[in-house]
Formats: C-alpha cells, structure tokens, sequence
C-alpha cells in the first residue's frame, strides 16, 4: 500500500484524446512513422504509387540513405540561444530553407488533396508548387493560399495548353514556374505495373476488398467529387476523369523533343524566375546558369524516373562549385528530417524540398497531419542547428559536415 502510495504520487495519468485525428498523431514523430500510417490507412495501390520508385528502386533509397553518409563537425561554445532559420530563395525571404515539392494526383491522398497541402504551407510561411498533374485547380489552389505558390510544368506537345497554363498561373499570383525535365517518357514504376494501377483506381472487385479493409479512406473518396486532373481539363487525351494508364497518357502527351530552346520559349512567356526540375549533372548546371534560369532543383523525381541516376545530395557539393551564388541549387529528394536539411544547406544548396514525406502526412491524418510534419521539419532544422553550435543560416558551410567513407 505504501509503495502504491509512492507510485500514485510520481505518475500522471494522461487525459484521454477524445479526438481520433490527434490521437493517432500523437504517436507519430518521424517520417518513417507518417509513412506506417499511410500504408495502414490507404488501399495498397494508392500507398504504392506514392511511395514506390522505378525498376529496382536504387535511386529512391540512395536518396535517403546517403544522407546517413554524412557527419558533422558540431562545433560548441558558441551562443545558441536565438536561431534564426530564415534565408533568401528566389529573391524572397522565406522562415526556413524548405519548400514543398510538386506532386500529381495529390487528391488519392486525402480528398481535399493540394488544398490541404497549400494551406500549411502558408500557414509555416514557406512555398507550396502545384503540379500540372494536381487535382485541384490553379484558381481553386490560389484561392485559399495567398502564400508563396509556384507552378511546375510539363510541357505537352500542345504548346497552347502550356502558354494557357502558364498565363493562368500568372494571374493567379504564382511566383515561379518549376519546368520538370526528366519526365520525357514515364519512369517504370514496377509496383504499378504490377497492379495494373490507373489513375483515379478503377473499381474493381479488388479495390473493393481493399476499400472494406481501408473504410475511412474508401468514404473521403466516394464522398467527394470525382478526381480529375483539374488544370489540363482541356487537353485532347483528356482529363483523367476516365481512368488511365498514366506511362500511356503521358507518353502520348508530353514532348519528347523538349529541349534547351524550349527553356528559352517559357522564358518568352513568363515574366517571373524559371526554375528547372531535373538537373542530375554538373554540366547541365552550368548549361543551366548559362541559359539565365534563377534557379535548379537537383532531382531525379524522388527516383521515379531513371534508377541509378545519382543520389541528390552527393550533387550538390559538385554543383555547388560550379554554379554556387550564380543561381538557386534545391536539393529534392530523399530530405526526411530537418538535419537533412542542415547537411545539404552546409553542402552548399540554398533550400531543400520534399514530395512524398507531406504525402505521407496526408494520407495519415490530413491536413493536420501535414502541419505537424512541417513544424516537425522546422524543429529538427532549428534543434540541429543549435547542437551543431550554428544560429544562423549562413554559418551552415562545408566545414560543418564531412562524408564518413
Ligand atoms: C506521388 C508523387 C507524384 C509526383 N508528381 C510529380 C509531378 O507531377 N511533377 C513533378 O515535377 N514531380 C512530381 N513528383 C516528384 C516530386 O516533385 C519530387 O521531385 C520528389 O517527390 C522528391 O523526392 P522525395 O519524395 O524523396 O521528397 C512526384 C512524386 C511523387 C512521390
């Protein structure tokens, strides 16, 4: 009794989260933990079309690991007490070097898709980019985030789709337009191969059993407008409210023949700074600087497109040298923590974005399962910073991190 007494007086019992939302959320404090809980709540061809890769998926997990290869040379003593986070992208200040990657068909996460996504963004005050493939529409997205908002574009073979997009985008009050260049044909993403996957999922006696297996998701989607893909609405293969085979409608819509002259025509169109999506060497860096571009995001599309194409951010140090100060560098693709950050930013990139970890966010818990991951990236990036002995973004050199082999 009397030890009863003891342990009585030193725990406190938790109140109980009556809110499911936030109870699943308190369990969750990493990427990896978003991710268990996507895969538990999404039909298995929904969560594998977000988290698979191309062929034998190299390049998706040299992505994340290499980052592991990395240490830092944590310097100590040094006041820590205030940590300012901010720093310049694209010409604008922006609270921490962090942006949010565009992803297609954001809406098979949760129904409220790019919305959900756009309006944490602003919240945490950093860019959201909606793809051409989004969901959601670019009025409907500018509509409830007057934040920092930049358009990435595929180019169709029908350039007039592409010129109405871009002015539409324009008078929307985006910023910059992300022009994705390795997407020439769709990478082979074998998961969906395997499943036979189309975009929306066709209902079929399987998607049946996996809705009955995954109710929440199954009622957001019914419940719901049908998923289109909302800014090409008037593209000849159509807008995707017929389910298609997206390596088929891609191949048939996008323009194999893209090329530098190509950079020079959006250029042409569009009065805000170009970044190009893609970039995978050092020499189209420096024919990336030459061209006049503000800026490029080292990426190889979170390893969906070419496998063994190189892990990001073993680039950016290379690329770093040769195009540091004259244009922006994004590191895309493997960031999962806010340290990722603190390395690549010492490395010599000026920002970071990520695709799947908001997705991940999403499909667990919605639009506050997003907020909670961005505040998890801001809190790792400034805890990180203060362990390293760093206050300010631009103490984050090269002497601050060394590979391990
Ligand atoms: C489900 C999904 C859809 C994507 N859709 C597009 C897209 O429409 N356009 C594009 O340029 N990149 C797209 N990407 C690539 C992302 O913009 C980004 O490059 C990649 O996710 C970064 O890697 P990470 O997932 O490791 O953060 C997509 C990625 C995923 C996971």
């Amino acid at each position: 009794m009397g030890m009863f007494n003891t342990f009585r007086s030193v725990v406190q019992f938790r109140e109980f989260e009556r809110s499911p939302v936030k109870r699943r959320l308190s369990g969750i404090a990493d990427v990896d933990d978003f991710r268990a809980v996507a895969k538990r709540r999404l039909p298995a061809g929904v969560f594998d079309y977000i988290d698979g890769g191309a062929e034998d998926e190299r390049s998706l997990v040299r992505n994340v690991t290499a980052f592991g290869d990395l240490e830092f040379r944590p310097r100590i003593l040094n006041d820590v007490s205030r940590v300012d986070t901010s720093t310049t992208l694209l010409g604008k200040r922006v609270p921490m070097p962090l942006a949010l990657s565009p992803t297609g068909f954001t809406r098979i996460a949760n129904s409220q898709g790019e919305l959900a996504v756009a309006r944490a963004a602003q919240r945490k005050g950093i860019p959201y980019s909606l793809s051409t493939m989004g969901t959601r529409s670019i009025e409907d997205v500018a509509a409830v985030c007057s934040g920092t908002k930049w358009y990435q574009v595929y180019t169709w073979k029908d350039r007039g789709l592409v010129k109405e997009m871009v002015s539409r985008a324009e008078m929307s009050g985006y910023e910059a337009l992300l022009l994705t260049v390795d997407t020439a044909v769709l990478g082979r993403r074998e998961r969906d191969v395997r499943r036979g996957y189309t975009l929306p999922p066709k209902i079929g006696l399987d998607t049946i059993i996996d809705g009955a297996v995954h109710p929440g998701w199954t009622l957001d989607f019914l419940r719901n407008d049908p998923i289109t893909f909302a800014n090409v609405s008037s593209a000849e293969g159509g807008d995707g409210s017929s389910a298609v085979n997206l390596s088929q409608y891609i191949n048939s819509q996008f323009d194999q023949a893209l090329s530098w002259d190509d950079v020079d025509w959006l250029r042409s169109i569009w009065n805000g700074p170009v970044v190009l999506k893609g970039i995978q060497t050092v020499a189209d860096a420096e024919l990336a600087a030459q061209s006049g571009v503000e800026g490029i995001m080292l990426s190889n599309h979170g390893g969906r497109q070419l496998d063994d194409a190189p892990a990001i951010v073993e680039l950016i140090a290379p690329v770093a040298q040769a195009v540091g100060g004259r244009i922006d560098i994004i590191c895309d693709g493997g960031v999962r923590r806010g340290s990722d950050i603190v390395k690549a930013v010492s490395l010599g990139a000026t920002a970071c974005s990520i695709g799947r970890p908001y997705l991940y966010a999403l499909g667990a818990a919605g639009e506050a399962g997003v907020d909670q991951l961005l505040d998890f990236f801001e809190s790792g990036l400034t805890r990180t910073m203060q362990l390293c002995g760093v206050n300010a973004i631009d103490q984050l050199t090269s002497e601050l991190v060394s590979w391990k082999r």
